[in-house]
């Protein structure tokens, strides 16, 4: 079996490196890939144009792909979907209308609030004047947040009102975001903890992945600018099996059904991003028409059936309700370069990639490229994802951190608290492991 995948980061890595696992699969192609696809067993990069959906076709048919799966939200957004189902290719990822909901928090915002599904009240503004005057009325904190994709950088969580405004006028006066943010959201500040809740979906049946939850913010201790993620782990605690009923039935069913209703059959990973709050009600913060970044990583790590035989039986039509995990935790943490998220330098040699074969760590490229003579080179903002399985978050983040000592790049950054509350849980559960960990 050949399977394609499209896009270059670390989430294409992991479901390479997946697909890849399957004995079934004999090549993965991966376009455009890194330097971890172009090193990883039976994978191999492809050198094309994803926005030219004709030429994507054209290499399905080419190579005897049997199915092709989409990674990121842009080539979704562009309906790379649609252009491959009219040549009747199977392609796992949602339509350019589903994608909508990842595409613009405007309609993402409206079609919540027309389904009944739990989120934060906000108001969509292209005037600058008008926000700020609705910023001075509502008050601090405050959330400002770009309409079109932004690579997860859109958002500003505003703790006073100045704050606020800057981020208003950044977006619909100076054009930070150019197009994606001459419209913003500006939302009521949820408080509570944070979850990625991801699903398979095949139209009408819902295949829930384990649970996880990443670290959006640069520095430890979720301080600093937010970023695409800088680490995740699985499972995340905080999705307790109340927690788990009430998201399939508020939010993910609501989707299903509402997609339907549309004409729009969802198909493809949805991420719904929660906060949930002290009484163990979600709230939706965000959806994503595909699968996390970093979230990816540590899930697959821990998925025990075929990817590929979930895929083709999603394209079916017939997803299985449930699948094997194992029960262990998996943790990423992400090596970003210098300078990121505002200003990332690239182009510097990595090392202490090769030294790393242990099978409870996996170290998942992001940007990345092969250079001369086999050198790996930094190519992006974030630039690695080194995942570990333990017995306990608090092992798997060690076992982390340890390989992250081990590999070098020039000026990287990476937080040594991926998991934190996690383990803050397992400590209280258990205050004899105090000591060991
Ligand atoms: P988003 O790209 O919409 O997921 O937002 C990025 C991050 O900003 C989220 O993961 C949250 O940490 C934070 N955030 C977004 N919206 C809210 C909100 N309404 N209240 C509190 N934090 C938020
Ligand atoms: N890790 C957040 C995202 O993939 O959007």
């Amino acid at each position: 079996m050949k399977i394609l995948i499209i896009g270059g980061g670390g989430r294409e890595h992991a479901l390479a490196w997946s697909c890849a696992n399957d004995p079934q699969v004999t090549a993965v192609f991966v376009a455009p890939g890194n330097a971890g696809t172009a090193l990883e067993d039976k994978c191999e990069n492809l050198a094309l144009d994803v926005t030219d959906h004709a030429a994507v076709a054209e290499a399905v048919k080419r190579l005897g792909v049997e199915f092709v799966i989409v990674g990121p939200e842009a080539p979704l957004v562009a309906g790379l979907v649609d252009d491959l189902r009219a040549q009747q290719i199977p392609v796992w990822g949602p339509t350019q209308a589903c994608a909508q909901l990842e595409g613009s928090k405007d309609f993402a915002k409206q079609f919540m609030d027309k389904n009944n599904i739990p989120t934060a009240r906000s108001k969509t503004f292209e005037v600058v004047e008008d926000a700020i005057a609705y910023v001075e009325d509502q008050g601090a904190p405050i959330v400002i947040k770009a309409d079109g994709l932004a690579a997860g950088k859109g958002v500003v969580v505003a703790m006073s009102e100045a704050e606020a405004i800057d981020a208003v006028k950044d977006m619909l006066g100076a054009g930070k975001f150019g197009a994606a943010g001459a419209r913003v959201v500006i939302e009521d500040f949820l408080e509570g903890e944070e979850a990625s809740f991801i699903c398979m979906i095949d139209g009408q049946n819902v295949l829930p992945l384990a649970t996880s939850q990443d670290h959006k913010r640069i520095y430890e201790g979720d301080q600093g600018p937010n970023t695409g993620g800088m680490g995740a782990y699985s499972p995340a605690p905080v999705v307790t099996g109340a927690v788990h009923d009430k998201v399939m039935e508020r939010v993910i069913h609501p989707v299903v059904k509402a997609m339907n209703d549309a004409g729009t059959p969802y198909t493809g990973f949805l991420y719904a991003g929660l906060m949930i709050d002290q009484a163990g009600d979600p709230y939706v913060i965000e959806f994503n028409c595909r699968f996390g970044d970093p979230e990816t990583q540590p899930v697959l790590m821990r998925l025990e059936s075929s990817l590929p035989d979930l895929i083709q039986s999603g394209i079916k039509g017939a997803l299985p309700a449930a699948a094997k995990w194992n029960p262990n935790p998996a943790l990423g943490v992400v090596i970003a370069s210098k300078g990121y998220p505002d200003d990332p330098k690239v182009g510097d040699p990595i090392s202490g990639l090769q030294v790393i074969s242990e099978t409870d760590v996996k170290v998942f490229h992001a940007g990345t490229r092969m250079g001369d003579g086999g050198a790996v080179l930094s190519s992006g903002g974030r630039v690695l994802c080194v995942t570990a399985m333990g017995d306990t978050v608090a092992q798997a983040q060690s076992r982390a951190n340890e390989i992250c000592g081990q590999i070098t790049l020039s000026g990287m950054q990476y937080r040594r608290d991926i998991g934190h509350q996690a383990i803050a849980r397992e400590l209280a559960d258990n205050p004899a492991r105090d000591g060991e960990i």
